[in-house]
Order: structure tokens, then C-alpha cells, then sequence
């Protein structure tokens, strides 16, 4: 497995596995690498990747300047440890430097999806996600990207990029990888004290409930919101936002009808924000 600092050398080493008539995959990530990031590189192979390229790379312009960039939890070492041995073909670990040598003056922003849920708490968030991703597309030069569910609103706006700017990208989106108790797993589970973490599988106890709902013939969402809001709350969680909105155009959906639905939602338990969603 390569390791690449820079974007010349990760460049051609994409430019290379192409002459050999290789298809390329990039799985971007921020590190701290657990079961589902793991997963999107068998995303990859499944959507017929030769050659996978995984990115480690903590952006600091999706963070704000109250969140967490300093404190994310970072360990490149077991990282590429657990690539070489899920056998990822390269990782591409730039400094801040050779993604940003210079301060920032252009960025690509993603006007529509990016606009509620998440962004509501992080209205600069999806920009800095856009913006870096489009430079990773730049340096990998992928034929498809996998993104995971568990991100649901960012693998949304970053398809609208990729369909809106014309990069020629397979884009795949894997399922969320669970805990077995339920729990979305995500390197910020990291800062969840055992209490919290206890307390916070209301989020996806609540969300399989929802669905049994709508098994059940339930059709009116604010009721399901408004019970999964409360079954967070009784946890000792504070709610973000719970909200139905269309599985793929995000719009918000008050009634469940023939299209996918989603109920994504974002709650505190403690200072860790975490998010889930499910799909109907
Ligand atoms: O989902 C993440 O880990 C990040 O937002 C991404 C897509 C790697 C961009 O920094």
C-alpha cells in the first residue's frame, strides 16, 4: 500500500493505474478509521474498483471556529495499519499545506441541499466539505467516490456537485454501519462518556421505532418527529433537529407517500453531536 503526501505524486499514481486499464476509487475520510470507513473501501471493490485510494485528511475549513478541528481525534499510524490490512491499494495523507498553501479565496458552494438541517447549526460546513472534496477529486482523479449513508445530507449535496459540475464520477453511497447495540458508528462516538453512550442509542432506537410506524400505516411525519424528538430528549439528549424530508432532494416531506423518505436528525448527548437518519 502507497502512502502519497502530495497531489503531483497522487496524481499520477491515479494517471498510472489508469494506463494499466485500472478503474480507480477514492473513499474520502477524515481518519480515525473504524468499521464503516472500512466498508466503503468493499463499497468500492463492489462497484468494480481495481484500484482504491483512501483519503485521510482532517479539512479545517468544514469546521468552524467553535468546533472541533484541533481536538478530532487523529491516529494515522493504526489508520494505515487497518488499510494495508483491508488491502486499500494507496492513502492519500496530504499537510494542511499542500491542500491549502495559500489562505482560501475560491470555493465551490452547493446552494439548495446544503441549506437546512445540518447547515442550520453549521451554515459554513457543507461549503468546506464541497471545496475539499472538489480538490480531492482533483489530486485522486477517481472513476467513483463512496460516500456513506450515515452523512446523508453531505452525500446528497456532493452528488449535486458532481452531477452540476460535470466531474466524470461514479458516485456510490454504502449503508450505515451499525453498532451491535444500534449505535451509528463515527469517529466522534470517541468523545461519549459510557453514560452517554448509553443514553444516546435513543437516536437509532427511536429512528427503527419510526419505521415500525410506517410499517404499521402511520403516514403523518410530525407525529413520527415529534416522538422521536421526545424519545431523545427522555434520554437526557438535546435535539439538533429531527426532521422528513425526501430521500433525495431533501425537501421537507410532512406526508409520507410513494417516494423514499428519510427522517435524518442531529442531537447532543453531553458536548458530542451526533447524527443518524433512516430510510423509508
Ligand atoms: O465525511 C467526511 O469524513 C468528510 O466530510 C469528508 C467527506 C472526507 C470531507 O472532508
Amino acid at each position: 500500500m502507497q502512502i502519497i503526501r502530495t497531489i503531483k505524486d497522487m496524481q499520477k499514481w491515479s494517471m498510472d493505474r489508469k494506463k494499466e486499464g485500472k478503474t480507480v476509487a477514492v473513499v474520502p475520510t477524515m481518519g480515525f478509521l473504524h468499521e464503516g470507513h472500512l466498508s466503503l473501501i468493499d463499497a468500492a471493490r463492489a462497484a468494480g474498483a481495481d484500484a482504491v485510494v483512501v483519503t485521510i485528511f482532517v479539512n479545517p475549513i468544514q469546521f468552524a471556529p467553535n468546533e472541533d478541528f484541533d481536538s478530532y481525534p487523529r491516529d494515522f499510524e493504526h489508520d494505515a495499519a487497518l488499510l494495508r490490512e483491508k488491502g486499500a491499494d494507496a492513502v492519500f495523507a496530504p499537510a494542511v499545506t499542500e491542500m491549502y498553501p495559500a489562505p482560501v479565496t475560491c470555493m465551490v458552494v452547493e446552494n439548495k441541499l446544503s441549506k437546512g438541517l445540518c447547515a442550520k447549526t453549521r451554515p459554513t460546513h457543507f461549503n468546506g466539505v464541497t471545496t475539499v472534496v472538489a480538490k480531492l477529486f482533483n489530486a485522486t482523479l477517481p472513476d467513483i467516490a463512496v460516500f456513506g449513508q450515515k452523512d446523508a445530507q453531505q452525500a446528497r449535496v456532493l452528488k449535486r456537485m458532481v452531477r452540476d459540475l460535470n466531474f466524470p464520477i461514479r458516485m456510490v453511497i454504502a449503508p450505515i454501519v451499525r453498532e451491535a447495540d444500534g449505535l451509528a458508528k463515527s469517529s466522534r462516538n470517541k468523545y461519549l462518556s459510557p453514560e452517554e453512550r448509553g443514553r444516546a442509542l435513543a437516536l437509532s432506537r427511536s429512528l427503527r421505532a419510526a419505521k415500525s410506524m410506517v410499517e404499521a400505516g402511520e403516514k403523518d411525519m410530525a407525529k413520527l418527529t415529534a416522538f422521536i424528538s421526545k424519545e431523545i430528549e427522555a434520554a437526557g439528549g438535546k435535539v439538533d433537529y429531527v426532521e422528513a424530508v425526501d430521500a433525495e432532494d431533501l425537501e421537507p416531506c410532512p406526508v409520507k407517500g410513494e417516494k423514499p423518505l428519510m427522517i435524518a436528525l442531529a442531537a447532543w448527548f453531553g458536548t458530542t453531536r451526533l447524527i443518524d437518519n433512516i430510510v423509508f
